[in-house]
């Protein structure tokens, strides 16, 4: 069990969303947010996370988050750590007509760097979608991977948008290339760049992949008790072993040049990062195609679990666990046994949001209970 906890004490949003103004007072343990549809139980839980990682996990659209029809959104959370309480504020304002949004966060009450905000509230986030982390592509394995590593070593979010934007630069000009013929010079540069950034990624994603291997097959078998054991590892889209920076940094520059022919027919980077996967086995065998429902489900809790306590290892406090309207898809005994091992054994704050009310579930006896209606939160009593 880690050392301690990390948990948001007070949330506080202001024209987030469909929130004009709200404050809530969490509890440290199980914290189940009921309601019906389309009334703020998923926003909620986003603030607590764009707060945390200093954007949304749901949306690269940040001017989505202020509330329609205002120019500035602001979240504020106080944050009880082992390490000491602190209070983190996000603020976001629109600037003009233009898309573009300006962030300013600050940690108690002083401007910080939005970067250096990341790993001070870890989170652990379990979408709707994430049920479907097995089957889906590899986008979603990738993005799980990015949102823990960026809170484990917050510098390596530099590097992400870094390589993002070279992408994007080196994409349109072999769009260029293509199409005119000509710019073919400056591509080098660009190349060197992508591969810097790509080996320092796939090399961190590769090792967290490892680290993450055995707790996920210890969890699964906490969550499922079978014996068929679950291994996961990095797949990177140019075959490298990933453990060396310097090595995977050659590798990708061979991987280049090796696709040049096709990278200049398809005008895209076919290799890289954002090419690379995780892979999922059970017993051997691809879960993508040979788990049933019921074990994908136990896969993608026991990978969940094992982002929980390899962030609890790392920063030795337990993560804030967030779980959006997913408790509803599992079964009794699923339920049970995962609120237990979150709460109990793991010591976690938890944050559930459910349309279904849980008052009356064993599980959910100590926890506290609330309901959001149009945009405000209000304790049960
Ligand atoms: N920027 C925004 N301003 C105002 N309302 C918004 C904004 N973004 C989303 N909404 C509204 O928030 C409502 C609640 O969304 P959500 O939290 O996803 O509901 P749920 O309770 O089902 O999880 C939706 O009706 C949506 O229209
Ligand atoms: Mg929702």
């Amino acid at each position: 069990m880690p050392a301690g906890r990390c948990a948001i004490t007070r949330l506080r949003l202001y024209q987030f969303r469909n929130y004009p103004a709200a404050t809530v007072t969490l509890g440290p343990a199980v914290n189940v947010i009921a309601g019906a549809n389309a009334q703020g139980k998923t926003n909620l839980l986003e603030a607590a996370a764009t707060l945390a990682l200093t954007r949304s996990p749901r949306t690269s659209t940040t001017g989505d988050l202020v509330m329609w029809g205002q120019a500035a959104c602001a979240i504020e959370g106080s944050v009880a750590r082992p390490g000491g309480d602190t209070t983190l504020a996000l603020r976001l304002e629109r600037n003009g007509d233009s898309a573009r949004v300006s962030r300013t966060a600050t940690v108690d009450g002083k401007p910080r760097p939005a970067r250096s905000v990341l790993g001070l509230c870890p989170v652990v986030m379990f979408w709707p979608d994430d049920l479907q982390l097995v089957k889906a592509g590899p986008d979603a394995r990738r993005r799980l991977l990015d949102i823990l590593l960026m809170q484990l070593e917050p510098r390596m979010a530099a590097h992400m948008s870094r390589y993002r934007r070279v992408l994007e630069q080196r994409n349109a000009l072999l769009h260029r290339l293509r199409t005119e013929g000509h710019g073919g010079s400056e591509l080098d540069g660009f190349t060197r760049e992508l591969a810097h950034h790509g080996a320092r990624i796939a090399v961190a994603r590769s090792q967290l992949v490892s680290a993450l291997a055995p707790l996920a097959n210890a969890a699964l078998r906490d969550l499922s008790g079978g014996d068929e054991d679950l291994v996961l590892s990095y797949v990177a889209a140019h075959q490298c072993v990933c453990d060396n920076e310097e090595q995977s940094k050659l590798d990708l520059l061979a991987a280049y040049r090796a696709h040049a022919s096709e990278e200049l027919a398809r005008a895209v980077s076919v290799i890289g990062p954002h090419r690379d996967d995780m892979s999922i086995q059970l017993g051997g065998r691809s879960a993508r195609t040979t788990a049933s429902q019921g074990q994908q489900r136990s896969i993608v809790l026991a990978v969940k679990l094992a982002e929980m306590r390899h962030l609890a290892q790392r920063t030795g406090a337990s993560p804030v666990v967030m779980l959006d309207d997913v408790l509803s898809d599992l079964d009794q005994t699923r339920r049970g046994l995962l609120v237990s091992l979150l709460a109990g054994r793991d010591a976690a704050q938890v944050l559930i949001t459910t349309t279904e009310p849980l008052h009356n579930t064993a599980d959910m006896r100590d926890a506290q209970h609330f309901t959001v209606t149009r945009g405000s939160v209000v304790p049960d009593v």
